[in-house]
């Protein structure tokens, strides 16, 4: 396993559209750890494929917040939401490719989502509350969409300044 370097926004690969995963490859395989190794190492709760640069529709992700309380890190591979309930729910995100900079989004507060596991096989489950959220963020994400998008121009300009500043501070090193 590697960590692999999270491309910070604005960054054009960030708003590309992700491509359906044909089979699953030991490419594939590696990236979905390399993914998991990342995100932990952030650390973070949600990474999208696309936020290290690779264009193919695969998201990681573990919401399980609790000290003590055994990981559940999860790969989704061609994630689709099947249902949303009416209900929804706000909550303060964040992304990692937008570090330390939140807001609060609403989302539908439970989605159900229908993915291909690492084995190939297809699997299907409802998520609520944090898990709903991330899995969203996560999607979006394949689709060229980031959290700031949902805020009013004028803050997400501002994040946007904020992030082409630290990239430039970075960059100096
Ligand atoms: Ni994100």
């Amino acid at each position: 396993m590697a960590l692999r370097n999270i491309l910070i926004h604005p960054d054009p690969r960030l708003k590309k559209v992700a491509t359906p995963v044909a089979s699953v490859t030991d490419d594939l395989r590696r990236l979905a750890d390399d993914m998991l190794e990342t995100m932990y190492h952030a650390p973070g709760i949600g990474l999208a494929a696309p936020q290290v640069g690779v264009m193919d529709r695969v998201l990681v992700m573990d919401c399980v917040k609790d000290e003590g309380a055994r990981p559940d890190p999860m790969v989704l591979i061609n994630p689709k939401v099947l249902w949303t309930s009416e209900a929804r729910n706000v909550y303060e995100e964040g992304c990692l490719s937008i570090p330390e900079q939140y807001a609060e989004v609403e989302r539908p507060a439970e989605v159900e989502v229908e993915w291909m596991e690492l084995d190939g096989k297809t699997r299907r489950e409802k998520f609520d509350a944090l898990w709903a959220t991330c899995v969203q963020h996560e999607m979006d994400h394949l689709d060229g969409k980031l959290f700031i998008d949902y805020l009013r121009p004028l803050k997400r300009q501002m994040i946007t300044r904020k992030m082409q500043k630290l990239k430039r501070e970075m960059a100096r090193g």
